[in-house]
């Protein structure tokens, strides 16, 4: 089966946003361990990873189904931030940006009659939404917590007990 080539540059764009992520992710990771966010640092390495599973889907993917997947060239991410709610709203704003791009493949799938690529992608809105939805709760507990100094202790051992509940490496595979 050979994928419409509209589909493949399609999915090739989105290789860039994937791994746009598994940098956003790493250099935030790196922020927070460089500035003794220990549990934070260990929450952000662990998106680091499973955006990497994410990506390697889609390359796989792109390959499996006759086209011919590209790695992106990418730019530094920010490396410095002013706090871990920063860190928070900066990441949500980003899954937004890969929730949207995958909605416009799921459209263009299904104009193209590509119903394999529309099923490929089911499991990317699901895990968009979880993404998404963890941001979410995760400003509204560091605002819940506060911006005190002694408060960091608190936000980063949210970090920590989330990046906890992460499966290691598995989730989003
Ligand atoms: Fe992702
Ligand atoms: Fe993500």
């Amino acid at each position: 089966m050979l994928i419409p080539k509209k589909i493949e540059n399609a999915l090739n764009a989105h290789l860039e946003l994937e791994m746009g992520a598994i940098y956003n992710y790493l250099a935030v990771a790196s922020w927070c361990e460089s500035n003794g966010y220990e549990g934070s640092a260990a929450f952000y390495y662990k998106q680091s990873a499973e955006e990497q599973l994410h990506f390697m889907k889609f390359f796989n993917y792109i390959n499996q189904v006759g086209g011919h997947a590209h790695v992106p060239e990418l730019k530094q991410p920010q490396t410095s931030y002013k706090s871990i709610l920063e860190t928070c709203q900066k990441s949500l704003a980003g899954e937004n940006k890969v929730t949207q791009s995958i909605y416009k493949l799921v459209e263009l799938s299904r104009k193209e009659n590509d119903h394999a690529t529309e099923a490929f992608l089911k499991f990317f809105v699901d895990e968009q939404l979880e993404e998404e939805m963890q941001f979410t709760r995760l400003i509204d507990r560091i605002k819940l917590i506060g911006g005190g100094p002694q408060s960091l202790y608190y936000v980063d051992k949210e970090l920590e007990r989330l990046a906890g509940t992460k499966t290691e490496g598995t989730e989003g595979a």
